[in-house]
């Protein structure tokens, strides 16, 4: 039998080129433009779980793009996993702001990669880490170590709401059913800090659209004497937040969760540095909530904030008009027990009243989704930390992030299996970002660190 070490050390540059050919292929969901790419990324998972080992690899239709479905049962009295990934990407732009193209993936080192990370769009959210679980099951089944059955799912709409996957996953429960949920989608602490992620915010995702006059006016001629949508929509959304940057929509704090002071001294035992935060990201102060520290703004805290905001000329030189319209889009991370589609009204209903005569508001929602918790005292969390123990030689922090994956709670409710969401990737990965990349190292240590979950997971289940 080999270990797992040492079958990485024989196969690693497999592992790596396979990665790469799979980032290659533009799977953005976002983007109409790159359909027949985000089927061909489908296809592509399809034979690469048949190669690992899986019995049975289907790709399931859905109203958009496909879930890609496999498994492989070893005997029904076992305990199984359930895998779920994502091959859908993020958009690459700005692309002028890529050091190598998004979808030629290159391997370079950084100074937290010294020895080199894969630059391209997918590297980290989520294709490798993705990918990590498809390696990770090749050496159970070519080595005979599978302890338990294993089903993937892995989705090509993560990224744009999880719509279809939502209805996939009512309809399929006796196909899903299973012992215990894992993803790798979210991050670690350092390389030298391992953390198990044991919360993720919800979401609610709006559009807003101010109108004025009914047509773009010469700012000279009208200026000063109606209402101009962009003033107008600038003002609305600086009023959503008061002096001490709490949102200021009524009723929006009401179902939000407070930790205990021993919680959040708990929280801050989690080893952090506010000169390299702030370094990393050449700011010269964070800024946010009073009274709350930077991981709890960015993990415990509700938010608010603007995605993206145009209307108006923004061509080359200056164009002296008032455009009729002004738009945004506006998300905000919400916290265990607020309802995302509670607080979607919610925003609608107070930005609606605070529009000033001689505009007219409209906000559209978009997507959504509750924010999730997940308890330290179960098998799976103890099998996840003791599989981190084994190739870490620690033991993980188990670590709140800000980040969403809506459709984690949605499998509670709909299967009654608790996620282990065991990440390897860093905040500073770039993810959504230009320049996304994910170290060869963590590469290679989730599929390290992903068997000996199952192993313990088997153990301690039956
Ligand atoms: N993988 C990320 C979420 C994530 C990243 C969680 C890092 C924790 C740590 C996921 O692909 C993502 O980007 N989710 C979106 C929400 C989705 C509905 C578009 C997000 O968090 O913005
Ligand atoms: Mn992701
Ligand atoms: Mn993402």
């Amino acid at each position: 039998m080999t270990s797992i070490s040492a079958y990485i050390q024989n196969h690693k540059d497999r592992f790596i080129e396979e990665l790469i050919n799979l980032l290659k292929i533009p799977s953005i969901s976002a983007d109409s433009a790159y359909k027949n790419d985000v089927l061909k990324t489908a296809e592509a998972v399809k034979s690469s779980l048949t190669k690992a080992g899986c019995d049975k690899v289907e790709i399931c239709e859905t109203k958009g793009y496909p879930i890609v479905y496999g498994e492989k049962i070893v005997d029904k009295s076992l305990p199984t996993v359930l895998v779920y990934g994502h091959y859908d990407v993020q958009p690459p732009d700005p692309l002028e702001l890529w050091t190598s193209p998004p979808f030629e993936p290159v391997i370079k080192a950084t100074k937290l990669h010294p020895d080199g990370a894969i630059f391209a769009r997918g590297a980290c959210d989520d294709k490798g880490q993705m990918y990590m679980h498809v390696k990770a099951l090749e050496y159970m089944t070519k080595e005979n170590q599978l302890p338990c059955n294993v089903k993937f799912m892995i989705e090509g709409e993560e990224e744009v709401g999880s719509e279809n996957l939502a209805e996939f996953v009512a309809k399929n429960k006796e196909k899903l059913t299973n012992d215990i949920i894992l993803i790798s989608d979210t991050g670690m602490i350092a390389k030298d800090v391992p953390s198990i992620t044991t919360g993720l915010r919800g979401l609610s995702y709006v559009e807003v659209e101010v109108t004025g006059p009914n047509r773009d006016l010469h700012s000279g001629l009208y200026g000063g004497a109606v209402a101009n949508p962009i003033n107008v929509l600038a003002k609305m959304i600086a009023s959503l937040h008061d002096e001490n940057n709490h949102i200021t929509i009524p009723g929006f704090y009401d179902k939000v969760e407070e930790l205990s002071k021993e919680e959040r001294a708990e929280m801050a035992k989690a080893p952090f540095s506010l000169e390299d935060y702030k370094s990393a990201l050449d700011i010269d102060a964070v800024y946010g909530e009073k009274g709350y520290t930077t991981n709890e703004r960015n993990s415990i805290r509700p938010t608010l904030d603007v995605n993206g905001i145009w209307g108006g000329y923004i061509g080359e030189g200056a164009k002296t008009v008032i455009a009729s319209k002004a738009y945004a889009k506006i998300s905000m991370r919400l916290v265990p027990h607020q309802d995302w589609k509670e607080i979607t009204q919610l925003f609608k209903t107070h930005f609606e009243s605070i529009a000033p005569a001689g505009v007219k508001v409209k906000v559209t929602p978009h997507h959504g989704g509750q924010g999730y918790v997940t308890p330290i005292d179960t098998i799976g969390y103890k099998a996840a930390s003791k599989a981190y123990e084994q190739t870490f030689g620690k033991t993980p922090i188990p670590q709140r992030s800000g980040g969403s994956i809506p459709i984690v709670s949605l499998f509670e409710k709909e299967l009654g299996s608790k996620t282990i969401l065991m990440g390897f990737g860093l905040d500073s990965d770039a993810i959504h970002s230009p320049n996304e990349h994910f170290g060869v190292w963590n590469y290679l240590k989730g599929i390290e660190t992903i068997p000996w979950f199952y192993k313990y997971f088997t153990e301690m289940s039956v």
